[in-house]
């Protein structure tokens, strides 16, 4: 059983850039969105080995603009944990859907998402081309398009 403790990283503390690149490739994209954003982190034993990042659409709508487990600590569960943590603490927050971004190639993510009970809502057409000064290649495939994916939050 992992114990972890899911919290509000607080303002004086240090941002968690390491695991926000994980997901997101550019410093340049996390520190536009990340303004105004609640950053939550995962912490085993004191380290910090994971993290969230979550910020309105508008009063009905809440997004997960990056979420992140370090390598050593990946395919144990703790993507799933912090996926249900984001969904409670959505609805404990009053918002009603919580969506969630990922590129074409990420097969691992689409599962994990979709096996969550996110369900496609949207594409957004060269999203990864149009906003990453570098193109990004994940399992043999070109990330283009940006697959939107969204859950209703049950009362
Ligand atoms: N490939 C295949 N399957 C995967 C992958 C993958 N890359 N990642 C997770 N899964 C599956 C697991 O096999 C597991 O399946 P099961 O429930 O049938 O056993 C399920 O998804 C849950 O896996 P976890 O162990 O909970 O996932 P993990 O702790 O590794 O966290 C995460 C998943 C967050 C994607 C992690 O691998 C990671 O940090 N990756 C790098 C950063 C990243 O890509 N973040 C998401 C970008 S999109 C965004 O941030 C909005």
């Amino acid at each position: 059983m992992i114990e972890l403790r899911i919290r509000l990283l607080q303002k004086q503390e240090e941002i968690p850039y390491q695991l926000l690149l994980l997901a997101d490739p550019s410093k340049k994209n996390i520190d536009t969105y990340i303004l105004g954003a609640d950053i939550y982190i995962a912490e085993k034993e004191e380290k910090i080995i994971a993290c969230y990042v979550l910020k309105a659409v508008n009063s009905n709508t809440i997004e997960i603009k990056n979420i992140a487990v370090d390598p050593a600590n990946q395919g144990k569960g703790i993507g799933k944990i912090l996926l249900n943590n984001a969904c409670e603490t959505a609805k404990k927050n009053g918002f009603k859907n919580i969506i969630i971004g990922t590129g074409n190639s990420s097969i691992g993510q689409l599962y994990l998402y979709q096996k969550a009970g996110f369900s496609i809502i949207n594409t957004v057409k060269d999203f990864f081309i149009d906003n990453y000064d570098e193109p990004i290649f994940e399992n043999g495939i070109q990330c283009k398009d940006m697959i939107v994916l969204s859950k209703t939050l049950e009362p």
